[in-house]
């Protein structure tokens, strides 16, 4: 260990918690109706994750953004808070029951008017946009194998000096591990592929990459 690099303990992710911007009303109420869905609620991205997604949605100055797995919409109020006047999100997901609490979640934040849910799967979505270099921010938290044919598709349209995040690029840490990144603790075998896509990503001369150790691991590239 580093100085630079402290393990977060529970105490001091509740620390973290504590001193980053609150959670409001509409926020609080997603998390405890998704909580309602059991386990899966782990799919939500963590609540400073989603500050951060604001920032960077806001520093990029976005007015088309693009979200790959909106589920029951957290990462999606964060990003849409940060885009510019006029400014909308693409919001892809195959789970019409999951966005419908998205939904009712952008009624209660007013921000559904910035809103373009697209329900199929995402790559076909993305795949559909027009070509040029016009989105501003992106942010990808769906299914793992195909995150490099997500990057791909994201890349060419997206605009110099924009940004496209990725959650889960640690996937519980199992990434450093080759053994482990085969099938992952719990057999998952997603480890592999975001262990290679992670690789790739960095090698990709037409954007600049940073890793965050936040919550399960966030990956930020920017095209140059
Ligand atoms: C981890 S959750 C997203 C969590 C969300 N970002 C949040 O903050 O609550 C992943 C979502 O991706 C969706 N998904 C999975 N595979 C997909 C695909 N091939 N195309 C579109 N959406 C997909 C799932 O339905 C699920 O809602």
């Amino acid at each position: 260990m580093t100085s630079t690099s402290v393990p977060v303990t529970p105490e001091l992710h509740a620390y973290i918690l504590e001193h980053c911007s609150p959670r409001d009303e509409v926020q609080r109420w997603l998390i405890e109706r998704t909580a309602e869905l059991g386990p899966i609620s782990r799919f939500q991205i963590a609540p400073e994750q989603g500050i951060l997604l604001t920032m960077l949605t806001r520093l990029t100055r976005a007015e088309v953004a693009v979200e790959i797995g909106t589920f029951t919409g957290y990462s999606s109020i964060c990003i849409a808070r940060g885009l510019a006047d006029g400014g909308r999100l693409i919001c892809c997901d195959i789970s019409e029951d999951w966005t419908a609490i998205a939904r009712e979640a952008w009624r209660r934040t007013g921000l559904a008017d910035r809103m373009d849910l697209r329900i199929g799967q995402a790559l076909d979505t993305v795949n559909a946009l027009p070509q040029d270099e016009h989105i501003d921010f992106a942010f990808v938290d769906a299914d793992k194998k195909p995150y490099w044919d997500y990057y791909s598709a994201l890349i060419t349209r997206t605009k110099p000096g924009g940004i496209i995040a990725f959650d889960n690029t640690f996937r519980n840490g199992d990434v450093v591990d080759s053994r482990r990144a085969e099938a992952g603790k719990n057999g998952d075998p997603d480890p592999q592929a975001i262990h290679e896509f992670n690789g790739r990503l960095v090698a990709d001369e037409r954007v600049e990459v940073v890793m965050l150790p936040i919550a399960d691991g966030l990956t930020i590239a920017q095209k140059r």
